[in-house]
C-alpha cells in the first residue's frame, strides 16, 4: 500500500509498480449528456482516477471531456488514471486489441492505465446482448491481454467480476498476473474470502457500487444501514462518506458513481479523517447480500446454468 498519510491511503501500489489513486469516479449509469460534465467537475475537484468501460456507451463523451481538461492544463495525461474494460463480445484474441483500439479512439488517448476483462462471460463476436453465449476461453483471451500489456497500450491489465475460484484459475496460468479484480464491494457485500486471496496474491481489489448503488435498479440499502447511520452521526460525516472510508480502510479502491456536483465533492472528502477501530468493528456484523447477481447471464443451455455457477457459490 502506498500514499499512506495519516488519513490515507490516497493511492495503492499495483503489482506493476504503478500507483493507482484510491478514489475513482465511476461512470456506469452516467447518461450521455451528464457524464462529460461529471468527469470535468470531478477532475477539477481533485479526482485523478476515472473508471470507464466500452459497454457504458459513454466513452466518446468522457474522451471529449478529458481532451478539454488536458488542453486547458487542468491536469496532464500522466497525472490521470483511466481504466476501461473489454466487453464480453470481444474475447476472441484478434478482437481484444481491436476493442482496446476502439476505446482508445473514443477516449482520445494513446494508452490506458488499466484494462480489465469486464466479465468471465464470452458472447458471440459482434452480438450485443447475452443471447449468444459461448464457453469461456480465458487462457487465450488473457494471452491477448498480455499482448496489450507488452505493447504498452495497456499499462496494467486485470479482471472484473471474478470469483475467488476464477481468479485462482487465472493466477495458475497467467504469465502476467492480473493487477486488479474489480468487483461489487460495499459494507453489505464485503467478500472477505476474495479479499484474502487478492491480498495474498498481490491483486488489488477495486470496488464498484461502493455505495450499494442507491436509487438505481440494484436497489441497495447500504446508505440506510442503521450501523452506518449511527457511525455517520457520531463522526459528523454522511453515510456515503462512511461507506467509502470503510472501503479505503479495508484496503481497496472505491469507485463511486455520481453526476451531481455536490455528491462528487462529498464522495472525495474521505482523506482527512478516519473511522476509529471501535466503530470500524461494527461493520463485521452487517447483513451481507450481493446486489448485482448476474441473472442476465444465466441460460439453461449456456455456460452458466445458475448464478451459483457464475460466482462459484459465492452468492
Ligand atoms: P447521482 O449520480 O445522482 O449522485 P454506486 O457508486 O454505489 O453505484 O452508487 C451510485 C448511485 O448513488 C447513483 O444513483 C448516484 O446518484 C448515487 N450517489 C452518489 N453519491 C452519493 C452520495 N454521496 N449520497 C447519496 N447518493 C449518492
Amino acid at each position: 500500500m502506498s500514499g499512506k498519510s495519516e488519513f490515507g491511503p490516497t493511492h495503492f501500489e499495483l503489482n506493476t509498480g504503478a500507483n493507482i489513486p484510491s478514489v475513482g469516479l465511476g461512470t456506469w449509469k452516467a447518461s450521455p449528456g451528464d457524464v462529460g460534465h461529471a468527469v470535468t467537475f470531478a477532475v477539477k475537484a481533485g479526482y485523478r482516477h476515472i473508471d470507464c468501460a466500452s459497454v457504458y456507451d459513454n466513452e466518446q463523451e468522457v474522451g471529449a471531456a478529458l481532451k478539454e481538461l488536458f488542453n486547458s492544463g487542468v491536469v496532464s495525461r500522466e497525472q490521470l488514471w483511466v481504466t476501461s474494460k473489454l466487453w464480453c463480445n470481444s474475447h476472441t484474441p484478434e478482437d481484444v486489441s481491436k476493442a482496446l483500439n476502439k476505446t482508445l479512439k473514443d477516449l482520445q488517448l494513446d494508452y490506458i492505465d488499466l484494462y480489465l476483462v469486464h466479465w468471465p462471460i464470452r458472447t458471440e463476436p459482434g452480438s450485443s446482448g447475452f443471447e449468444k453465449m459461448l464457453p469461456l476461453c480465458m487462457a487465450e483471451t488473457w494471452a491477448a491481454m498480455e499482448g496489450l500489456y507488452a505493447s504498452g497500450q495497456a499499462r496494467a491489465i486485470g479482471v472484473s467480476n471474478f470469483s475467488t475460484k476464477k481468479l485462482q484459475d487465472l493466477l495458475s496460468y497467467a504469465k502476467v498476473p492480473p493487477a486488479v479484480n474489480q468487483v461489487e464491494c460495499h459494507p453489505n457485500w464485503q467478500q472477505p474470502a476474495l479479499h484474502n486471496l487478492c491480498k495474498s496474491a498481490g491483486v488489488l481489489l477495486t470496488a464498484y457500487s461502493p455505495l450499494g448503488s442507491p436509487g438505481t435498479w440494484l436497489k441497495g440499502n447500504v446508505l440506510k444501514e442503521p450501523a452506518l447511520l449511527e457511525i455517520a452521526e457520531t463522526l459528523n460525516k454522511t453515510p456515503a462518506q462512511v461507506a467509502l472510508r470503510w472501503g479505503l480502510q479495508s484496503g481497496h479502491c472505491v469507485l463511486p458513481k455520481s453526476v451531481s456536483e455536490s455528491r462528487i465533492k462529498e464522495n472525495f472528502n474521505v482523506f482527512d479523517w478516519t473511522i476509529p477501530q471501535e466503530l470500524f468493528s461494527k461493520f463485521s456484523t452487517l447483513h451481507q447480500q450481493r446486489l448485482l447477481r448476474g441473472d442476465f447471464a444465466i441460460r439453461e443451455n449456456g455456460p452458466y446454468k445458475s448464478v451459483e455457477e457464475l460466482w462459484d457459490d459465492e452468492i
